[in-house]
């Protein structure tokens, strides 16, 4: 049964123009702590009605959320890229996005076009004194923490050489600060390259590694000893790319029969590769050492959600569309065998842990996850999964709301001391409200929400700091 109308989920992809910068009214309840969220995500999904053919290829727009004396304050602010400025001003597409934007004027005008938009729209982290916006494809977009405005492009005092590409997806060591990430140079053979940036900010390459085949990386996982990456099982076709027929992301395939590979990176780089059966996988929960395994958990797809060209994403058949599905591996480094087991059928992404147990052994998930255990829909539901017990707590807002990724803030000595975050586009009031739930009990009545006076576009990830700007 459907708990939710399409006309409903389609309004949160609507674009969000304007920019603002305000107190926050009507909070419900109390705010239990003090500190910043950031959030990144697409905030125009068209330029003046023409619209871009993927959400994922959508112009950066940060959102900060400050609290500071049991009030909130809220702005939001798009990254101003030169590509977006050029846009703007000429108030059409004119680049090509990496999953579903043609420029247009047909193949003839895309033909040969690489050069691909940074839309610094994936995530946001504050480290070293630096606001960073990253997208995978490109170099961070340096940002001013007290009025968001763009300082340009962070290349770390040049550390990070042009066309050195940073990660959408660091991970920071709870034990040293240390934020790592990872930048890939895709071919037939693909490059790996590991790095860190300080609590200093000061960028220092780890290592880089040489992988065999095509690398499509958004995501790693970390322990203090080890560097976990998936490798799908994906052929690129750049032919029909080059050609201009289709965006990138349309020329990934799932190659049929071919194992998903594990790969494990020392802190010297030196790789060690895991056969495993086929799936897809965009997100990691954690991994951990337990004697002479690696135990993984990742977000898993049996195939690649392909996009197709002239497909509209609003009109996606829910009931068509691979589920996510949270996923065990078990990686026995001294046999070189993977066992593998389903943690939770229900669909699923977005999974957020207390960020002091990254790559420990740790029992709480936290994840978007549709409303109904069967079947595929938006994500409309928060679930703590318990890793022990299996004891599943969930926080629906169907059939009006839609959840984004949760993000857990830390609050105590144990670990679920604390509250999950998540911004939920209400459709009843056309709006988005941040809401805070006890992390304890994510199914209790929320501890505090907070009601934009607007909606707020989709989004992809954010991060939580203790220090304070307004
Ligand atoms: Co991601």
């Amino acid at each position: 049964m459907a708990t939710f109308t399409r006309s409903d989920w389609q309004q949160g992809y609507k674009s969000q123009t304007r920019e603002y910068s305000y107190w926050i009214e009507g909070i419900e309840g109390i705010i239990p702590f003090e500190g910043t969220l950031f959030r990144n995500g697409p905030g125009l999904l068209d330029r003046n009605g023409q619209r871009y053919g993927h959400p994922f290829d959508g112009d950066g727009m940060v959102c900060r959320f400050s609290f500071v004396g049991g009030r909130g304050h809220f702005c939001n602010k798009f990254v101003r890229t030169p590509e977006f400025l050029a846009e703007e001003k000429e108030g059409k597409i004119l680049y090509r996005g990496v999953f579903g934007t043609q420029k247009p004027g047909g193949w003839w005008n895309n033909l040969f076009d690489r050069k691909l938009k940074n839309i610094a729209n994936t995530n946001i982290i504050y480290q070293g004194d630096k606001l960073l916006a990253l997208w995978e494809g490109g170099q961070p977009y340096r940002l001013d923490p007290v009025n968001l405005d763009t300082i340009g492009i962070e290349n770390f005092d040049r550390a990070l050489a042009p066309g050195q590409v940073f990660t959408a997806h660091p991970r920071r060591d709870p034990d040293n600060g240390d934020l790592w990430g990872f930048g890939v140079e895709p071919g037939l053979k693909s490059i790996i390259r590991l790095f860190t940036v300080n609590q200093e900010g000061v960028y220092q390459e780890r290592y880089q590694t040489k992988v065999p085949g095509f690398c499509f990386l958004h995501d790693f996982a970390y322990t203090t000893n080890y560097q976990v990456f998936a490798q799908n099982p994906i052929s690129f076709d750049p032919l029909p790319f080059l050609l201009g027929f289709k965006t990138a992301g349309m020329c990934l395939e799932l190659k049929p029969n071919t194992p998903s590979v594990i790969l494990v990176f020392d802190r010297s780089g030196k790789l060690e590769t895991y056969n495993t059966d086929p799936c897809f996988i965009f997100h990691h929960s954690n991994v951990y050492e337990e004697g002479k395994e690696l135990v993984l958990d990742s977000i898993c797809y049996g195939t690649y959600p392909k996009l197709e060209p002239n497909v509209d994403f609003l009109d996606v058949n829910f009931d068509r569309v691979v589920p996510g599905q949270l996923w065990r591996f078990r990686i026995d480094r001294s046999t070189g065998t993977v066992k593998r087991e389903i943690l939770l059928d229900r669909s699923c992404e977005f999974p957020s842990i207390n960020p002091h147990y990254i790559g420990k052994n740790y029992r709480y998930i936290y994840l978007g996850c549709t409303s109904e255990a069967q079947g595929n829909a938006p994500l409309q539901a928060i679930m703590k999964l318990d890793l022990v017990t299996g004891v599943q707590q969930i926080h629906s807002f169907a059939p009006r709301g839609f959840v984004s990724e949760p993000i857990f803030i830390p609050g105590g000595a144990r670990e679920d001391d604390g509250w999950v975050t998540t911004l939920v586009f209400n459709a009843e009031y056309n709006r988005s409200e941040l809401v805070i739930l006890d992390a304890h009990d994510v199914s209790a009545k929320p501890v505090a929400v907070l009601p934009l006076s607007h909606h707020i576009p989709y989004g992809l990830h954010g991060s939580f700091t203790t220090k304070v700007w307004v």
